[in-house]
């Protein structure tokens, strides 16, 4: 595809997704509930479930939205909850699913709430991360690949709602 300049292969992201599965099959308790921020990590919890489930792992799962962009490429900087769990928290190990971790104000949100309403502990899971663009102090305890400060689309990635429906993740030209 002529548009995209190609970073992560859907091959190359395969065994990442499988990998980190593994890990956090080996890491998290079994009665862990996954909770996906959508829309972003559609495709990556989509692909990591069936791996987890692959390395023995079956766990329920749950969805939030959270919104912060725009229809641009720059972050608004405001975290609004649009869409709320339906799970009780309370006592559970939480694994959060997010597509990017850039700023950190997303999931630092996310991570708060959960806290708040008593999950016993929460793990972070994002496909990639952007150091360089951090805001608040947050690390992801699972990162699948690290990038540059460039706007990728592809894997569930969006730009203004586009292009989530790519096997890969690229730059779009
Ligand atoms: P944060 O709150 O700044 O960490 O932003 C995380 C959210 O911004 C992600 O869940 C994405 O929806 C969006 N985002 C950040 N960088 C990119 C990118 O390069 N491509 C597509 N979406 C992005
Ligand atoms: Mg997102």
């Amino acid at each position: 595809m002529a548009e995209f300049e190609l970073r992560f292969s859907a091959a190359e992201i395969a065994a990442r997704v499988d990998a980190l599965a593994r890990d956090i099959a080996r890491k998290l308790p079994r009665d862990s509930l996954v909770v996906a921020v959508l829309k972003g990590s559609l495709v990556f919890t989509a692909d990591l479930i069936r791996a987890l489930s692959h390395h023995g792992v079956d766990w329920p799962m749950d969805f939030i939205s959270l919104s912060s962009y725009g229809e641009g490429t720059q972050s608004s900087g405001q975290v609004r909850l649009t869409r709320d769990i339906s799970e009780e928290l309370a006592g559970r190990p939480v694994l959060l699913i997010d597509d990017i971790l850039e700023s950190g104000r997303t999931l630092a949100f996310a991570k708060k709430i959960f806290t708040e309403r008593g999950a016993s502990q929460v793990w972070l899971c994002t496909l990639l991360d952007k150091p360089t663009k951090r805001v608040v102090d947050l690390q992801a305890d699972f990162v699948g690949f690290q990038v540059p400060d460039e706007f990728v689309v592809g894997y569930g990635l969006d730009h203004a709602h586009m292009h989530r429906g790519l096997p890969f993740i690229a730059v779009k030209k």
